[in-house]
């Protein structure tokens, strides 16, 4: 049985960079408080425009040129987001012709916040089973499509304009700010490959889902769930399109299930967690995370949060941080490396990995 191994990475931001101190131009927030609550420091805002599969193509163009892999020789390409450019087709295909690839499969992958985890068990079961040996797996997100901000309010943030924003509009803004301040724009990419050394590559996945839970943090109006005579005014005007957060709760299970997962893969793998090298958590709040540690008992050598300097990027958090640990050295060759995520749904997991 061929094994998986990652062949190489990359990743790329939004365009303009935002401090929480912007933030607090277009609402009722501070910098002091996204910081002490959620860790975020500032996030990546694309320019109106750019579009999911647009930072998909970016952060492939940077694996492929890691991994020394040219377009041509990718024959399996898997897609994770939330932020889809449209609600259908998926942004596996778009992504699939902007980089000039052959007609080969383009798989689309949900999940959220362990879009990552999901899709990289599907990545892996496609290699092992021979159907994809180079497999471009992405997870990118355009979250600034959700933001309720009036062009106004994103050029005050982006500092393309001056002034203030009329004093409705500022408190229409500050409903949201518990969702606004955590997320930005940006995406992950691994080129992905089958390898005969057992030792090395992915070792073993945990996966659960719960839907009782699913509308702690939804979005409604782009389902179907409501006819649009019922709901087409309303989405709008209730900014419908914005999730819908319950934010305790998810903190809450964030907390309470990622360590849990984490036990779970080792024992499956047959390793413990004083074995892991390094933690790469879906960056999500720096709380959770630190919770996350706490609970597993890691030393801060051994666990890798960037949260800091992008915000939560959904699905592309984890391969963002992985990249960055391994071009700075924080994860070297035969390192065992967990990733855990918990998102929307709920749904989370555990991957391990020898690197
Ligand atoms: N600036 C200033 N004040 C704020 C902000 C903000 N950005 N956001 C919320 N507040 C206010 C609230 O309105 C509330 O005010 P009130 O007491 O007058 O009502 C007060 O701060 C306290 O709010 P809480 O919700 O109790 O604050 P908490 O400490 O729980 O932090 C947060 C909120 C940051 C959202 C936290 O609950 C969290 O991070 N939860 C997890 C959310 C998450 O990870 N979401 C993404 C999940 S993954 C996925 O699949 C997409």
């Amino acid at each position: 049985t061929a094994f998986t191994r990652v062949l190489g990475s990359g990743f790329v931001t939004g365009e303009h960079c935002v401090k929480n101190e912007a933030l607090s131009k277009i609402c009722d927030t501070s910098d002091e408080w996204i910081r002490e609550r959620t860790g975020i420091e500032q996030r990546y805002f694309v320019e109106e425009g750019t579009t999911t599969s647009d930072l998909g193509v970016r952060a492939a163009r940077k694996a492929l040129e890691d991994a020394k892999v040219s377009p041509e020789e990718i024959d399996y390409i898997v897609f994770a987001t939330m932020t889809p450019d449209y609600y259908f087709p998926g942004c596996g295909g778009l992504l699939q012709t902007k980089l000039g690839l052959a007609n080969v499969p383009a798989l689309d992958i949900r999940q959220q916040c362990s879009g990552f985890i999901y899709g990289l068990q599907v990545c892996d079961a496609l290699i092992r089973s021979g159907a994809a040996k180079r497999l471009l797996f992405v997870g990118a997100e355009v979250h600034t499509g959700f933001m309720p901000w009036s062009k106004q309010a994103f050029d005050l943030i982006t500092d393309k304009a001056q002034g203030e924003l009329p004093k409705d509009e500022h408190d229409f803004n500050t409903k949201f700010r518990d969702r606004t301040s955590l997320f930005g724009d940006a995406a992950g990419a691994m080129v992905l490959g089958p390898t005969d050394n057992p030792e090395r590559g992915l070792l073993g996945f945990v996966l659960h889902s719960d839907g009782s839970k699913a509308e702690s943090l939804y979005v409604a109006s782009a389902g179907f769930a409501y006819r649009p005579y019922v709901g087409g005014d309303t989405h709008i005007k209730e900014a419908r399109y914005v999730p819908s957060m319950d934010g305790r709760t998810v903190f809450k299970m964030a907390v309470s299930k990622m360590p849990e997962a984490v036990h779970e893969v080792c024992q499956k793998v047959g390793v413990t967690v004083d074995d892991i090298h390094m933690l790469i958590a879906h960056q999500a709040n720096l709380r959770i995370n630190e919770a996350v540690q706490k609970a597993l008992k890691l030393p801060d050598e051994r666990v890798y949060n960037n949260i800091q300097r992008y915000g939560n990027t959904t699905a592309a958090t984890i391969p963002i941080a992985y990249d960055e640990c391994r071009r700075n050295g924080k994860v070297k060759e035969g390192d065992l490396v967990c990733f855990v995520g918990l998102g929307a749904g709920f749904h989370w997991g555990a991957a391990l990995m020898r690197e």
